[in-house]
């Protein structure tokens, strides 16, 4: 079974900050169908990225999808500025702050599409009471905080756990973390719908290598059945 439905959602956190804009444009050129936008505050997590102006500096560099993944917490006052910086899906970390449910409501209150993220450490339970709440699951494959690090394998069981958890609910499940050729076809056999990828992506100097990156994960996707065991 062919996975068409499967999208690729490249993170810019592998790109060329120096050239943003461009990386952006390249790689809505090369394929992606979201853009990734990593968002970390030096807190959350041990690294700092960018914020909401940045977000809306490249909002015009592609209509596609933005998927931001807040790694800060707290992370309820800064919801409403990168909804109105153009971020189309917001999630938010389960271990971010005591109140996901609240968290979640404020986003589908802003308009925008809820998503909510867990930490290798962290079980499927914890997101079991919110599944009404949320369009998006971002299950994390490395622990948060930078690109390139190594996919942990387990997780692969709990993408499956979840998968089954969410039953007939329109949830996406997002996999985030050391995704690439070698990596993709076992993730896509768990269930997975999102694939983010940062350094796999971001290899090479342009569009053609960008796309033919893109293609590459999206093939190696393909290769495994939902339905399948990995
Ligand atoms: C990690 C970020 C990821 C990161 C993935 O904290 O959430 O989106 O960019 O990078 P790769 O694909 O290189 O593991
Ligand atoms: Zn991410």
């Amino acid at each position: 079974m062919s996975r068409s439905d499967l999208l690729i959602a490249p993170s810019i956190l592998s790109a060329d900050f120096s050239r943003l804009g461009e990386e952006v444009r390249a790689v809505d050129a090369a394929g992606a169908d979201w853009i990734h936008l990593d968002v970390m505050d030096g807190h959350f997590v041990p690294n700092i990225t960018f914020g909401p102006g940045v977000v809306k500096a490249i909002r015009g560099c592609s209509a596609k999808v933005f998927d931001v993944h807040l790694m800060i917490a707290p992370a309820d006052p800064y919801l409403a500025a990168f909804a109105e910086a153009g971020a189309d899906v917001i999630t938010v970390h389960a271990e971010a702050g005591p109140h996901l449910d609240r968290s979640l409501q404020a986003i589908r209150g802003l308009g925008r599409k809820a998503g909510v993220s867990i930490n290798p450490a962290t079980p499927e339970s914890a997101i079991e009471y919110v599944l009404d709440r949320v369009d998006l699951i971002l299950v994390m494959t490395v622990n948060p905080g930078f690109g390139g690090q190594s996919f942990i394998g387990p997780q692969v069981e709990k993408i499956r756990r979840i998968r089954t958890m969410i039953g007939r609910r329109p949830i996406l499940i997002e996999v985030d973390g050391g995704v690439s050729p070698e990596t993709a076809g076992v993730v896509s056999g768990a269930g997975a719908d999102v694939l983010v990828a940062g350094s796999a992506v971001f290899r090479g100097t342009g569009m053609a290598d960008y796309a033919a990156n893109i293609a590459a994960i999206r093939r190696a996707a393909g290769a495994v059945a939902r339905s399948s065991a990995a």
